[in-house]
């Protein structure tokens, strides 16, 4: 796992920490993904049991974006030895629009490159205007014409 690094914003916020998630910030996690709308599953994937898993394997780029000690953001970055991909981002409403996400994104997209890993990919919903906004504003290419297919083994997962 990546050690614990810190990264400040050039403009906007001007006390963001950015580090690893630790297990412990898992309720304060989930209450952000909910806060922010996202969908996630906590009876699979995204249960505690999986993330702390999840957290110990090389894959797992998991930050977390504190303002003043208090979460701000969070994004589980992953990675499948060919592509990067940025997962369950999210920002406190109260902190939006303060470049919290791109230092999140950003500093994944450098761990993952130390990793050989040279291209990140997110999946975003299409009604999601906001979120595909800001990954065309933090250099992201949009593709409409690709279909997203997936199976899994319970809808939990
Ligand atoms: C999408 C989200 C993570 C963006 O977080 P953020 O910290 O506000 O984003 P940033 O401040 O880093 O934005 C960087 C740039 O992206 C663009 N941007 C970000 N949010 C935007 C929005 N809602 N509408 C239009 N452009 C937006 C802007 O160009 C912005 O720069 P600016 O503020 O100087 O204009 C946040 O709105 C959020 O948590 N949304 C709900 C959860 C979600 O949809 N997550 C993504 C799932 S794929």
């Amino acid at each position: 796992m990546a050690s614990a690094g810190e990264a400040t914003p050039g403009a906007g916020a001007s006390s963001v920490t950015v580090r690893d998630m630790r297990i412990e910030d898992y309720e304060a996690v989930r209450g952000l993904w909910s806060e922010a709308g996202l969908p996630f599953k906590p009876q699979g994937r995204d249960s505690p049991e999986k993330v702390a898993l999840e957290l110990e394997r090389e894959t797992a780029v998991f930050l977390v974006a504190e303002v003043d000690g208090r979460l701000a953001g969070v994004v589980f970055g992953t990675h499948d030895g060919r592509k990067g991909w940025i997962n369950r981002l999210a920002v406190a409403s109260a902190y939006r629009r303060q470049g919290v996400a791109r230092l999140l994104v950003e500093e994944v997209e450098a761990r993952l490159a130390a990793r050989g890993i040279e291209i990140t990919a997110a999946l975003v919903e299409t009604a999601n205007v906001g979120s595909l906004a800001f990954f065309r504003a933090v250099g992201y290419s949009h593709a409409p014409e690709i279909e997203y297919v997936s199976k899994r083994r319970s809808v939990d997962t």
